[in-house]
């Protein structure tokens, strides 16, 4: 009978291990100079430690009451100039709190090498043109899905959401190139990029890289 009961407060603490795995070597008196080479080389180390989700991240953003949200969505491509490029429709939720207020973060955890990334500045809309390439390279099902409604819309019923998926199918079979409208590519362009490398002693280390007129400011923090 205990054990059918669903624990709901962290009664036990000390018994969940917080970090587990051995941390990789982090020096950062070799750190680079621009925080996007070290992203990608902590990217790399990710995939290549077998995490299937290396390129999730937590995307916050405020609304118009400066309501703080967040969801988790991909990341692939980061550019020379340090851009972080994320793609939604804009008539979803975060598309329509992007537009209204671009300022945002990123937050990239990667658990098995105790590491995270947290990335802070606005997102940029893309061209017209980029944004409908990406589109058009997207997987059939998020094609008709963001032709079909906005994205975060709520829907009554199952027949009601397949119609919808139906006519967007035809649309596609009709015109391949069919591009949604609302489909765009931000990058979020940082002011801010913080590396944490944890440690099972708790002497974690901390890197910051701020954004100035001409290149980045690199700083350890305080764990
Ligand atoms: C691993 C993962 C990757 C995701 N990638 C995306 C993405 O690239 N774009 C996107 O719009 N939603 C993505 N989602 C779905 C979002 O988390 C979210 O449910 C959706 O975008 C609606 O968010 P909104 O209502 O704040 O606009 C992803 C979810 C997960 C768990």
């Amino acid at each position: 009978m205990e054990n059918e009961t669903m624990q709901t407060r962290g009664d036990e603490p000390e018994s969940v291990p917080s970090i587990v795995a051995p941390e990789p070597d982090f020096d950062w008196t070799s750190a680079p100079d621009v925080p996007h080479e070290l992203f990608l080389r902590w990217r790399q180390d990710a995939i290549n430690a077998g995490l299937t989700e290396a390129y999730a991240a937590t995307l916050s953003t405020v609304d118009a009451d400066g309501m703080p949200d967040a969801r988790v969505l991909t990341v692939k491509d980061v550019s020379e100039e340090c851009g972080f490029k994320i793609a939604t429709g804009e008539d979803s939720v975060k598309g329509r709190q992007l537009l209204a207020n671009p300022n945002c973060a990123l937050t990239f955890y990667w658990s098995p090498l105790n590491r995270a990334v947290r990335v802070r500045g606005a997102a940029q809309r893309a061209t017209a043109a980029e944004s409908a390439a990406d589109f058009l390279a997207r997987h059939p099902q998020t094609r008709a899905n963001t032709l079909a409604a906005p994205q975060s819309s709520s829907f009554s019923t199952d027949t009601a959401r397949d119609e919808l998926i139906r006519q967007a199918r035809a649309a596609m079979e009709l015109d391949p190139g069919i591009v949604s409208p609302q489909w765009t590519v931000w990058t979020v362009v940082p002011k801010s990029v913080e590396f944490w490398q944890g440690d099972p002693n708790r002497n974690h280390q901390r890197l910051s890289y701020i954004r100035t007129e001409t290149a980045w400011d690199k700083q350890r923090l305080w764990p």
